[in-house]
């Protein structure tokens, strides 16, 4: 009989990291965050900079290619993913496959994932022009089959892309162009739409990010790597925070109630937590947090809406920072806090707020999946684990046990 403690003797040194709290599992020029100062970079460009000066698709150029793009080099680059930003026609009908009432995270990983049998005989994870090609077609595609899971969970016929519109304004007519009220596009609502785009783009190794990474260290192709990432994205303690901060606002309701939402949110003995609260790596405000803050005040006044939730958003933040619980264990609003209040004002349904993350991070985890498979001597991503299970032990046969 093997004596299990002596199993881990003859296999080398090696960590045990719960979550990976402090594992670097790979080296990356894309992304720098310093989450005691509050700081977070795009190839080398801080955030703040670019959601003042940049667009998204100038993001995604950037972070692909480490540069921001001359104006040349951005007109091609916008106009390869004018040239395929259609979904397949076949795609359509893999639609009607799924309920209408499908969570649209459900529709969007099997959509992506369902690329790879779409685009399979045209891709050799090998080629850089290959990959640069998945690259565009994800990034082109994404709002596509976005509006298309929204307009099928309603029941509305899809619309195809418009290339004569940028990309953000291509995504809002595709998701409420209806045939008989043709789309007023409003300047605001598609710069507050790119903005968050931006803000959401790249996030280094958090676990969608990490998850594409993993998938893609197997070599599988990067429609798959993608749609893994998706999955990863939608749990609520990642990128699914933002339809649960819309649901806890709600739930919360009024000003009123937001000291009992915080006394929960402290309780040991209640599952509660305060959604869009803290961040594994942030132990100070999260520069995005900051920026949208900001912008949803400015958003708000623009669009003329009136949204009661703002209040309690606001006054739920007050609380908290000043709380002990929240101070001692650095907690502040992440990125997710207000963003829903925005989605909520463009008219984006709650179930779609994950989506909308999906698409903007498309480009980040695309970037990261490129330069995995540029960096040479790359391997298969194969954590260990420490076993706790029982010693080895005989087979009983089924009728002795
Ligand atoms: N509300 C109340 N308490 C919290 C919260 C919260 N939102 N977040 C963390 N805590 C507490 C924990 O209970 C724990 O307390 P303890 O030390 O007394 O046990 C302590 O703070 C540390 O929390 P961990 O869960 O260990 O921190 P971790 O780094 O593992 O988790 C996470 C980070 C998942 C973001 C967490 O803060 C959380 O669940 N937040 C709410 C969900 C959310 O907003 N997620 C979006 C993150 S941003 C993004 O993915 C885009």
């Amino acid at each position: 009989c093997i004596d299990i403690s002596t199993l881990y003797k003859d296999t080398g040194h090696f960590t045990y990291d719960q979550g990976y709290g402090s594992t670097a599992s790979t080296k990356s020029a894309i992304t720098y965050i310093d989450g005691d100062k509050g700081v977070l970079l795009y190839r080398g460009y801080p955030i703040e900079q670019l959601a003042e000066h940049s667009s998204f698709l100038e993001v995604a150029y950037l972070l692909l290619n480490g540069e921001l793009p001359k104006k040349a080099e951005f007109d091609s680059f916008s106009n390869e993913i004018t040239h395929h930003t259609m979904m397949h026609e076949s795609q359509k009908e893999f639609f009607k496959g799924f309920h209408h009432d499908a969570h649209p995270m459900a529709m969007l990983a099997a959509s992506v994932a369902s690329m790879s049998a779409f685009y399979h005989d045209k891709i050799n994870v090998e080629d850089p022009a290959d990959r640069r090609l998945a690259a565009i077609r994800l990034i082109a595609k994404m709002p596509t089959l976005a509006a298309g899971c929204f307009r099928y969970s309603i029941d509305w016929p899809f619309r195809y892309p418009r290339n004569n519109l940028e990309y953000v304004d291509r995504f809002l007519h595709m998701m409420f162009e209806v045939p008989s009220e043709p789309l007023q596009l409003s300047p605001v609502a598609a710069k507050a739409l790119d903005l968050l785009f931006i803000l959401h783009a790249d996030h280094e190794q958090n676990a969608s990010t990490s998850t594409v990474r993993l998938v893609g260290s197997t070599g599988a192709n990067p429609y798959a790597s993608i749609a893994a990432g998706i999955t990863a994205l939608w749990g609520p303690a990642h990128g699914g925070a933002n339809e649960a901060v819309l649901k806890m606002l709600n739930e919360i309701g009024t000003p009123d109630k937001v000291e009992s939402a915080v006394l929960r949110a402290k309780d040991k003995n209640d599952s509660f937590r305060l959604m869009g609260f803290g961040h594994r790596v942030y132990k100070n405000f999260d520069p995005r947090a900051k920026i949208i803050r900001e912008m949803t005040h400015k958003v708000l006044n623009e669009l003329g809406v009136n949204d009661p939730l703002l209040e309690v958003a606001v006054k739920l933040e007050e609380a908290a920072l000043k709380d002990d619980y929240f101070v001692e264990r650095k907690l502040y609003p992440n990125v997710d806090f207000y963003s829903g209040i925005i989605y909520k004002a463009l008219g984006i349904p709650t179930e779609m707020f994950t989506v909308m993350f999906a698409i903007a991070r498309t480009a980040g985890w695309i970037a990261h999946w490129i330069e995995q498979h540029e960096t040479p001597g790359s391997r298969i991503g194969r954590p260990r684990q420490i076993y706790v299970g029982s010693d080895v032990r005989d087979y009983i046969p089924g009728a002795k046990r």
